[in-house]
């Protein structure tokens, strides 16, 4: 019933479709605050991979990622699954949501520079 309701009146509200989008999608694993889960999940909130690599964020959400990387000094190895599903749009509110979120202050996304980006995933 609350989906129902949210449906329309979200999408006119990024940060708080944003939000939704990011529990249902990202939360399980990156956990509710975006702090990661031990020596698995990379941390979202403060980290330094995040700031360094925000070119490739659209592709890294909607292909996922499969590598060895360092966040805040940590070395993270696990898979990070595709997200196919989701939309342009829903991409750049969940990436807006994260880059505005628990102290992060990153520069919002625009849609058509984030389609642009996308074009160029591997
Ligand atoms: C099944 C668990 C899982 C889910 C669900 C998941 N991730 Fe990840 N994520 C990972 C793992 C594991 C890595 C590290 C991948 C690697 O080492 O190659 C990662 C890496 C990242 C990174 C780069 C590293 C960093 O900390 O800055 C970002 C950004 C990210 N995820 C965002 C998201 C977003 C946004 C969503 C939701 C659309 C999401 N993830 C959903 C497990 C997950």
């Amino acid at each position: 019933m609350l989906l129902v309701l949210c449906g329309m009146a979200c999408d006119r509200q990024p940060y708080q479709s944003g939000e939704r989008l990011y529990k249902a999608h990202c939360a399980n694993c990156h956990m509710d605050k975006g702090e990661g889960l031990g020596a698995l999940i990379p941390p979202l909130a403060g980290a330094d991979y995040l700031a360094k690599h925000q070119d490739q964020l659209p592709c890294l959400i909607r292909k996922g990622l499969k590598d060895t990387i360092v966040v805040n000094g940590k070395i993270y190895a696990e898979q990070m699954p595709p997200n196919e599903a989701l939309t342009d749009v829903q991409i750049t509110n969940i990436l807006n949501y994260i880059n505005s979120s628990w102290g992060n202050q990153h520069p919002a996304f625009q849609l058509e520079a984030l389609r642009e980006m996308l074009k160029k995933c591997q």
